[in-house]
């Protein structure tokens, strides 16, 4: 007997973490064995900052891609109190970079050169909204003082609105959104604010993380929230509204720095992104909903076409293994030694 099966435009990742280095030997093939385009984040050390750098970064990408295969990384510039307004343009004259990433100094990882004050890049933002270039945010406030579990609803009240308030015509996309008061905020604004949800938070809430033991490979940022928050996600994510897509915010780390005394905010899910989004949407009785968010509502967002390529996938456990060469060390992959209940069949 045939298993069930999905068949679906190919998908796009509008989040993705690739690393570099001897790491995109792992990260490439995995993200290229599903999705047709990603944006690429540009948290390095150093960070992504200038037309030139994404450029020779986007050329690392490619040479990782097999043979046969087609993937398109889609660059972004990471915001510093350094990026002026002629940067912006020429970004968007160099058609590869397709946003800018806006990393609150010291929010997550490698966001050290961040910006401390958003005033201070205004004219790089007004020229943003100018030409239709989005701003990607990591939506946390910083500082010691703000309760983790708030950091992202203090971050709309105190940022993000007054942001959208200044900057009405401005696209912004709100990254891996965690809270109700997130997707309540998106829904409240008009088509130029959007968000993208992760698998991990779709999946896990603070309990897998915390209860009956830490479980560091489950740690990432914005940090998992409870579990109502986790209902109004995968509400919004089956929802049907364009607002809400696809982005894994898969963010692979070496073993050694995870299971440590002070570890790394990350979770590696790019091997089975697109399996664990089935199984989510499955569970919400919502698999007719998924390729609008998989495949559709974020390359309208962006304004690029559609992909024409097709994915097959079928109700065929996917084995995850223990872990993942990366580098000269590993990466624990979610769901390390367990099964994902859908697998890729075909791309066509
Ligand atoms: O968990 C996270 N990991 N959140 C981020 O915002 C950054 C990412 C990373 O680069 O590791
Ligand atoms: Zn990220």
């Amino acid at each position: 007997m045939s298993s069930k099966t999905l068949r679906l435009t190919q998908p796009d990742d509008w989040h993705l973490h690739l690393r570099d280095g001897e790491t995109l030997s792992t990260t490439v093939p995995h993200s290229s064995r599903t999705f047709a385009r990603a944006i690429v984040m540009p948290n390095l050390k150093p960070p992504v900052t200038t037309v030139e750098q994404a450029l020779a970064y986007r050329q690392r990408i490619i040479s990782h891609i097999p043979k046969g295969r087609s993937f398109e990384p889609l660059m972004t510039l990471y915001l510093t109190d350094k990026l002026d307004a002629e940067e912006v343009q020429r970004a968007y004259d160099e058609q590869c970079v397709h946003a800018i990433k806006f990393y609150p100094a010291g929010a997550t990882t490698n966001s050290e050169s961040g910006v401390a004050e958003l005033e201070c890049v205004y004219p790089a933002i007004e020229k943003m909204a100018e030409l239709g270039l989005p701003l990607l945010i990591h939506g946390e406030v910083t500082g010691d003082h703000i309760d983790i579990f708030d950091r992202e609803r203090v971050f709309i009240d105190n940022v993000l609105s007054p942001l959208t308030q200044k900057f009405p015509k401005l696209k912004i996309v709100l990254e891996h959104i965690t809270t109700r008061e997130a997707v309540d905020f998106v829904n409240s604004q008009g088509d130029n604010i959007a968000a993208t949800l992760t698998p991990h938070h779709l999946l896990l809430d603070r309990n897998d993380l915390l209860a009956g033991g830490v479980k560091p490979h489950y740690y990432c940022l914005p940090i998992l929230k409870r579990s109502s928050h986790r209902s109004a996600l995968i509400e919004a994510a089956t929802s049907g509204s364009p607002k809400f897509f696809l982005g894994t915010d898969s963010a692979p780390h070496a073993i050694e720095t995870k299971e440590t005394s002070c570890g790394c905010a990350g979770i590696y899910s790019a091997h089975a992104a697109l399996e664990f989004y089935a199984e989510i949407f499955e569970a919400a009785n919502a698999l007719d909903k998924l390729e609008g968010f998989a495949s559709f509502f974020g390359a309208d967002f962006y304004k690029i076409p559609r992909n024409s390529a097709k994915i097959t996938l079928s109700k065929n456990p996917l084995s995850v293994p223990a872990e993942y060469i990366f580098g000269d060390s590993t990466v624990i992959p979610m769901r390390a030694g367990e099964t994902v209940s859908w697998s890729i069949e075909e791309t066509t």
